[in-house]
């Protein structure tokens, strides 16, 4: 009888311990780097490490990047015990001297793997070793981990990453968990108690069509981003070559909008100026990061020009302006009709009094002269402007 009462606790203790997520984990947008878009499978350690070091030298960690995530490619086999075996050329240090020393930077590690037999380039991929790569990771010192989607034939996308979600759990390194399943289950349905944010799309390349095609697809999402799982519209591509300046503002912009997760995916040791000028834009970052967390949504839609609100904390809120087209526009826009435009109940945007705002775009980084409440206002092709109202 006395052993029985000393089990009672236990069982108890077992049967309430519920498999979840870590708690608080990425409360504001993960912000970091990502070898993927610009690298591919072309990825060393001397690279990850150079990427690192050019984070902090760049000013992007004192913006708010902290995650350097090394995607697909790492990896080539398993050992004889099932474990894991990163490249050995590519990675001659193995990959915990990397986290260390991205560590040392007073940045985040972050490594890529597959619900699947094999990851999308072929390499060997989680599935019947999720425990197994958990504890791995979290040996290695790994903070994030991106779970891609192919090869995963007939398996069911929800208990598939809420394996790996139990498997990181078991392993008890908080470690926040980006599913990467293209939207193809919609995941913004499900995978709130699971992950920290998931993809929505497949994905983009470095070209306006793809990026704003991309960004289109986000309009009825707002209602299931939050503090802590995130809408991903996928990684930025930002300084990669094949858009405009003015295109890569716009995509930068509209990503801050979204609350998007803002993982910068191009060459950071050799930014222009312009590039590192956006990516830096702490008046646009902050946008994203708002600890409200709330996405934007379309306030109003003429097709090509179209206007998105995104309640902020503090009772403020951006406006963002967007022209689509290859035209320039001009547009009447109404600060005081703005102010008071409430987005609805479930975005929490509320009316303001334009009396006790001041109105800053935040590209010009200046305060605008409202001599009526009514001006207008230039869009050159594919450009934004973006507006927040601050407390006076
Ligand atoms: C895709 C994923 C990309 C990248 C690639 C690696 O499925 O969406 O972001 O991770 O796999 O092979």
């Amino acid at each position: 009888m006395k052993k029985l009462f000393f089990l009672i606790p236990f069982t108890f203790f077992f049967l309430i311990l519920p498999a979840q997520k870590f708690d608080q984990l990425a409360k504001t947008p993960p912000m970091g780097w990502n070898s993927w878009n610009k690298y591919g499978c072309n990825i060393r350690e001397s690279l990850i490490m150079g990427m690192a070091d050019a984070m902090v030298t760049s000013g992007m960690k004192d913006a708010g990047f902290e995650f350097i995530v090394i995607d697909d490619c790492w990896q080539v086999s398993r050992d004889e015990n099932g474990e894991i075996v990163a490249d050995k050329e590519r990675f001659p240090n193995g990959i915990k001297a990397l986290a260390d020393y991205i560590h040392s930077k007073g940045l985040k590690f972050g490594i890529y793997s597959c619900a699947g037999t094999k990851t999308c380039a072929g390499r060997p991929g989680a599935l019947g070793h999720e425990y197994q790569d958990a504890r791995t990771y979290a040996k290695w010192g790994v903070d994030y981990l991106k779970e891609d989607w192919c090869n995963t034939s007939s398996q069911d996308a929800k208990s598939s990453y809420t394996n790996m979600r139990d498997a990181l759990y078991a392993a008890g390194r908080p470690i926040v968990f980006s599913l990467c399943e293209w939207g193809s289950n919609k995941p913004w349905e499900w995978a709130g108690p699971i992950g920290n944010l998931w993809r929505t799309t497949g994905d983009i390349s470095d070209s306006w069509n793809s990026m704003i095609n991309i960004f289109s697809q986000q309009k009825d999402l707002a209602k299931y981003a939050g503090p802590g799982h995130w809408n991903d519209p996928d990684m930025l591509e930002v300084g990669n070559g094949r858009m405009t300046t003015e295109e890569y503002k716009t995509h930068f912009t509209l990503w801050c909008m979204l609350a998007a997760p803002l993982m910068a995916g191009n060459d950071l040791q050799n930014m222009t100026p312009e590039n590192k000028a956006i990516l830096t834009n702490k008046e646009i970052i902050e946008l994203d990061q708002d600890t409200l967390g709330r996405q934007a949504t379309c306030y109003r839609d003429n097709g090509d020009y179209q206007i998105w609100i995104k309640p902020l904390g503090g009772n403020e809120k951006a406006v963002c302006l967007l022209n689509k087209s290859d035209e320039k526009k001009t547009v009447l826009v109404d600060f005081a009709l703005l102010s008071q435009v409430s987005s609805g109940r479930r975005s929490g945007s509320t009316s303001l009094k334009l009396e006790d705002y001041r109105v800053r775009d935040l590209w010009d980084h200046k305060d605008l002269t409202l001599k009526e409440p009514a001006i207008y206002i230039d869009l050159i092709p594919h450009s934004v402007k973006v507006f927040r109202f601050i407390k006076k």
